[in-house]
């Protein structure tokens, strides 16, 4: 006969053991929102390809739990829809994870969910500085306007442009580009004649370049989200004969990103941005980031910039998850992931302790042609270690 004590003792030894199997046998699923269709599309599966070039490097497990990525697709800005597409995968779904996120209205939807969902965002892309006051939960692997535009400050100075026009898309990252810009050009001396807010629907550029003619302004500094609007903007500028006028143009690396270099053709050559990332960024990391980005997507030339915030985002939920044990605690999620550095395609960046933002470098680009006769980003000056200037008091 089996004293009753230790039949006992057996079987709750065997319960706990249960328990422990299963703890570390979990399914982590991550719910990626993005424009996976329509006229952001081509960003969308930049999204795509730096969470899968991640997964294809760094495995599809951690400490035992699978990841299992969900896909959702939200084609334009549109708070409401984010925010339904959010809930559903909370609660439908069941994801421990939302990541992704291309533009700022968006974001601003979702952000106050997730405390009671108990679910951490971490933004691949949308780039208005407040996004991360929003909660506490939020933690972001992009940039924002703010860090990519004040340098060009004191650039636009040192290449002798004293006026200059500002034109940026009339919501959050539009308007705190247009404020970054004016507030570094003038400590360094510039005026800013005039500032343009377009809607983020406009697509004919033509009366925006004719004021920048009548402005007198020796340069223009521009921002619009990436995709359609970047491309019409840029093509008007070249179309228009204002840089056979001289007109200097300076603008976020949204304009430029690589996907449309061949579209914008020779007539971008000299456009000066500040940005995070350039896809010919010289490094072990980057080299590696984009062999394995481009084989998901299939073609070098569609490779742009938020398939980094992807890949470095996929980079942050894995810590998360290794942190957790695959658990759900959104809390101790983010707090394991402050202060978090790495050695990203972009070069070294951290997590902000304090803001959840990431920190790194800003880079002076120029387009340029290569060896090959294609049109690239040149970096030909770092801006080491960026906070977010606009999250400054
Ligand atoms: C944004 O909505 O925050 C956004 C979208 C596209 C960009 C940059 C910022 O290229």
């Amino acid at each position: 006969m089996i004293p009753r004590k230790l039949l006992c003792a057996a079987a709750a030894l065997c319960a706990l053991l249960m328990g422990c199997v299963s703890a570390t046998a979990e399914t982590v699923k991550v719910g990626i929102i993005g424009p996976f269709s329509g006229p952001f599309a081509a960003q969308g599966k930049n999204f795509q390809a730096g969470v899968e070039a991640y997964m294809a490097r760094n495995g599809k497990a951690v400490k035992g739990n699978d990841i299992e990525v969900i896909y959702r697709d939200l084609p334009t800005a549109n708070p409401a829809q984010a925010r339904a597409l959010a809930q559903e995968l909370v609660v439908k779904d069941k994801v421990q994870y939302l990541g992704g996120v291309y533009f700022t209205p968006d974001a601003m939807a979702i952000a106050p969910l997730l405390q009671q969902a108990n679910v951490p965002l971490v933004i691949f892309n949308a780039a208005t500085s407040a996004i991360v006051q929003q909660s506490p939960l939020v933690v972001r692997t992009s940039f924002t306007t703010a860090q990519t535009t004040t340098p060009l400050g004191k650039v636009a100075i040192e290449n002798g442009v004293k006026k200059v026009i500002s034109a940026v898309t009339d919501y959050g990252p539009g308007v705190d580009a247009e404020n970054a810009f004016k507030k570094a050009f003038e400590a360094a001396g510039g005026q800013v004649v005039e500032a343009i807010r377009m809607p983020l629907n406009t697509t004919d550029f033509s009366p925006i370049m004719q004021r920048v003619r009548d402005s007198g302004a020796e340069g223009v500094f521009a921002f619009l989200p990436s995709g359609p609007p970047t491309l019409g903007f840029v093509k008007a500028f070249n179309e228009t004969g204002l840089k056979q006028a001289g007109v200097k143009f300076f603008a976020t690396g949204d304009l430029t990103q690589e996907s449309d270099l061949p579209a914008l053709g020779d007539s971008a050559v000299g456009i000066l941005t500040g940005f995070h990332y350039a896809v010919s960024h010289d490094s072990p990391e980057n080299k590696a980031f984009v062999e394995a980005a481009t084989k998901v997507l299939g073609n070098p030339e569609l490779l742009s910039f938020p398939a980094v915030g992807a890949y470095d985002g996929m980079h942050v939920i894995y810590k998360m998850i290794e942190a957790t044990d695959g658990k759900q605690d959104a809390e101790k999620a983010v707090a394991a992931v402050k202060g978090l550095a790495w050695a990203s395609p972009r070069g070294p960046v951290s997590i902000d302790p304090e803001t959840r933002h990431v920190t790194q470098n800003i880079y002076l680009r120029e387009v340029a042609k290569g060896s090959d006769g294609k049109s690239l980003n040149k970096e030909i000056r770092t801006f080491e270690n960026q906070k977010d200037p606009g999250l400054a008091k």
